[in-house]
């Protein structure tokens, strides 16, 4: 059978008693090991409209990401008494899930994620500006760890892994999903995307500090369970464009159960009205400056406009529950 549903209690043999000594900072001529993957698959490779999503990409083939070393750090960061008391969310969807550990708990994850190589190389690929979509979004962990029973009862003969996730959409437009663990023994472990006709395809998963690169929002995808290895640690971040007049159709569904809600809604909040705060001034400045020229008033661009507004506001307030 399969090992593979989380079980909190197991993780305990993960856990350090404590760490006190003073940690690096992280560094990306060290801690990044990027190598552009080999190859990423289109909206259009998997027969979906081009403009269902923001990026042309529908996922990425596995890349080299952080360094070991990096891993390390960022393990260490995790794997304290004031993250699992503090961050540990366990649900039907995630058995074992740490969030919002960043920055408070794990400055140097938090570092990775906000440095501007890491950022430039997420964005490349992706083909959009993008920056982590909420501190709580950067560096969520999903842990699955197996006894040693169920372990050796495997045999090779197991073929087609389960999946460990419906069929679903994220709730952020791009997710990228680093490995954590040495997947160098682990079978499966594949993300299946579904294609606009239909098919099923599995893109393999990452190797230790490898990445890939999904736009979850608009691509209906499944994780796999991975066979063999004691622990599967996967770490999700997720974002959203950095130019505040790109579409952004992010929404809180699937975060809200997993989430202290103080801190989500005091951070969507926040990063929506900085949104639209930053889409006003635009807008007063065109509107200033076209005055200024003798123009005539667009009408019908500041009607088309302040719809969006509204409707930006309406799906903010809505997603607060
Ligand atoms: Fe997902």
């Amino acid at each position: 059978m399969y090992g593979l549903k989380a079980k909190p209690i197991l993780t305990e043999q993960l856990r350090p008693i404590s760490h006190s000594a003073p940690q690096p900072t992280f560094n990306a001529a060290t801690h990044l090991n990027f190598i552009p993957p080999a190859n990423v698959l289109t909206l259009k490779d998997i027969s979906l409209p081009e403009d269902v999503g923001i990026s042309p990409l529908a996922v990425s083939e596995p890349f080299p990401l952080f360094s070991e070393e990096a891993i390390r750090i960022m393990r260490g960061e995790i794997f304290t008494n004031e993250v699992w008391e503090n961050c540990l969310f366990s649900t039907e969807f995630a058995g074992c899930q740490l969030r919002g550990h960043c920055p408070k708990y794990a400055p140097f994850m938090y570092d990775a994620w906000k440095d501007p190589k890491t950022l430039s190389i997420i964005s490349k690929i992706t083909g959009v500006d993008l920056i982590p979509n909420m501190d709580y979004e950067i560096g969520n962990i999903n842990i699955s760890v197996r006894d040693g029973l169920e372990g050796a009862t495997e045999t090779a003969a197991t073929q087609e892994a389960p999946p460990v996730t419906k069929w679903h959409y994220d709730s952020y437009p791009i997710v990228c999903v680093v490995m954590m663990s040495d997947a160098s023994n682990m079978i499966g472990g594949e993300t299946a995307v579904r294609t606009g006709s239909g098919e099923v395809l599995k893109v393999r998963g990452p190797q230790m500090g490898s990445a890939i690169l999904l736009q979850g929002r608009y691509i209906s995808h499944q994780a796999l369970a991975a066979l063999g290895g004691s622990e599967r640690i996967t770490m999700i971040t997720s974002f959203r464009p950095r130019d505040p007049f790109v579409r952004d159709d992010s929404v809180l569904t699937s975060i809200r159960p997993i989430s202290h809600h103080s801190e989500l809604y005091y951070q969507w909040t926040k990063y929506r009205v900085e949104v639209m705060e930053e889409r006003l001034r635009g807008m007063l400045k065109v509107l200033e400056e076209q005055h200024r020229a003798d123009r005539p008033t667009d009408v019908k661009r500041i009607k088309e406009f302040l719809k969006e507004q509204e409707e930006w506001l309406a799906g903010t307030n809505q997603e607060i529950i």
